[in-house]
């Protein structure tokens, strides 16, 4: 599946229609009190999405219905520069009134096993016992190499079919992190992939180019069963695509 692709000129127009997006499908979620439920991706690309969101009016979004989950988290501590969550605290969680209880975070600093296993039991508290959780939206990134989340290629937790959440060892950055697992990620209603920078022009052509395989790469698994698939891909990260 490829979804639908949106070319935009630059990181800070890829951060401003993610916003759109965000407020656009809160205000779906929650009109009639109902919950909006998001998994926030890692890395830097995400910053200027958080900028924006941290800047809009407090009315736009729902904040005291919306439920923020991370699509994965590096196994460190929440005030460790590496931390998924921080990024998103500094950037974002800190300016909001957000109630504490809205914000689920990756418990990163715990053994990865235990870490896996206490958020498996919060997105069961949130989404239910039985079935997969069904985000209403995921906002991920792509690697040079292709993974997604902390689903990187030739890794097991790629071949996870059960479990909701799961440690992954991730030898190339000799580092343990915790992931949403692939059912998961594709169960979602919306997944938003923000992708910029020219260090990711090749592996967009290799995921949405002509004669490009995807399947190959965990970002080329992500085929929402029965949502909708949004790549926001800036000119620099999109040079090989506009080429043919
Ligand atoms: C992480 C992310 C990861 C990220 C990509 C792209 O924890 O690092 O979840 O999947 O989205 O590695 O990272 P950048 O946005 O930094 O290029």
């Amino acid at each position: 599946m490829r979804g639908d692709i949106f070319y935009l000129p630059d990181a800070e127009a890829v951060g401003l229609r993610a916003a759109s997006i965000f407020i656009d499908r809160s205000k779906i979620a929650t009109t009639a009190g109902g919950r909006f439920r998001v998994a926030l991706s890692g890395g830097t690309t995400p910053s200027k999405l958080f900028k924006q969101l941290g800047a809009v009016v407090a009315g736009d979004i729902r904040w005291d219905l919306t439920d923020i989950f991370w699509a994965d988290e590096r196994c460190v501590s929440p005030d460790h520069e590496e931390s998924n969550y921080k990024g998103a605290y500094d950037m974002l969680l800190s300016r909001l009134d957000i109630p504490p209880a809205n914000v689920h975070r990756i418990r990163g600093e715990m053994p990865p096993e235990e870490g896996a296993r206490e958020y498996e039991k919060e997105l069961r508290r949130c989404f239910g016992e039985q079935g997969l959780p069904a985000f209403d939206l995921v906002i991920l990134g792509v690697g040079e190499d292709g993974h997604t989340a902390s689903l990187f290629p030739e890794v097991l937790s790629l071949a996870e079919s059960k479990r909701l959440a799961m440690p992954v060892y991730v030898g190339r950055l000799k580092s343990w992190r915790i992931t949403l697992t692939l059912p998961v990620l594709n169960n979602s209603s919306d997944i938003l992939f923000l992708v910029t920078g020219p260090k990711k022009a090749h592996i967009m052509k290799e995921l949405l180019g002509k004669g490009g395989d995807g399947r190959k790469y965990p970002a080329g698994m992500i085929k929402p069963a029965r949502g909708n698939l949004t790549w926001l891909v800036d000119d620099e990260a999109s040079f090989f695509l506009k080429r043919g």
